[in-house]
């Protein structure tokens, strides 16, 4: 089980106090992905710390990225790729997603990649089609890596509070897996409150959390719903 906090760009809580709380629950790694001038003093705090982005050079001409060895020097262990508000807002294909994905696990980062298909592509029945997509240019660079753990974050519910139904997200994580074979964490609004039964899914390897990570009580207690459901 692994429970991973998307800090996005908010500086989220006092790593400090986090790694204290967190040092109480078993079963899970906790994994968080605090914003660049965060990463520091996450990792100094003990917190297995991930970015939120890599680049696929190790250095270069390229304003505003950061590179694996840049990440493993300052003690960072992995990296988001391919979050849905990369691909949105910043234009990042599936072939970039994937390049950066590849890059980090050959450093060797940790990588979550996250897919995942929006509602007018779920409406208009093309849900398995983007996943397959989005998958198939992951695995040809990757392979079946042991770094690798994907992420199913559907785009209509990121930050809405329209979370999936445990059904739907048990259905896209197994046909996830027939796809491309690793663990993969269910996106999109968990909060403590929904958490237990997305947790309880046989495929639900584990949650990305956005809002609700940015909040002590709200991260642990998502902690620790993902700790019982597989005890
Ligand atoms: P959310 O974000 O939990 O706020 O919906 C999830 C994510 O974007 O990773």
């Amino acid at each position: 089980m692994i429970v991973a906090g998307n800090w996005k760009m908010f500086a989220g809580p006092d790593p400090r106090m986090l790694a204290e709380r967190l040092a109480g629950v078993d079963g899970v790694d906790a994994i968080v992905c605090p914003p660049y001038t965060e990463l520091a003093a996450c990792v100094e705090a003990g917190l297995t710390t991930y970015a939120q982005n890599v680049h696929w050079e190790p250095e270069g001409a390229y304003t505003g990225e950061i590179s694996a060895p840049m990440l493993l020097a300052l003690g960072v262990r992995g990296a988001l790729v391919g979050h849905s508000e990369r691909r949105q807002y910043f234009g990042e294909t599936d072939a970039a997603v994937a390049r950066r994905a590849r890059a980090a696990l050959a450093a060797g980062l940790g990588v979550i990649a996250c897919v995942g298909e929006t509602q007018e592509e779920r409406d208009s029945g093309d849900m398995e089609t983007v996943l397959r997509v989005q998958l198939a240019v992951i695995r040809e660079e990757c392979g079946i890596d042991d770094g690798l753990v994907l992420a199913y974050e559907p785009v209509w519910a990121i930050g809405t509070g329209q979370v999936a139904t445990p059904e739907l997200a048990q259905e896209a994580h197994a046909f996830i897996k027939s796809l491309l074979d690793r663990p993969v964490l269910y996106g999109g609004s968990v909060k403590p409150g929904n958490a237990a039964e997305l947790l309880a899914q046989p495929d639900v390897d584990g949650a990305l959390v956005g809002g609700a990570s940015l909040e002590i009580d709200s991260f642990l207690s998502i902690c620790e719903a993902a700790a019982r459901s597989r005890s």
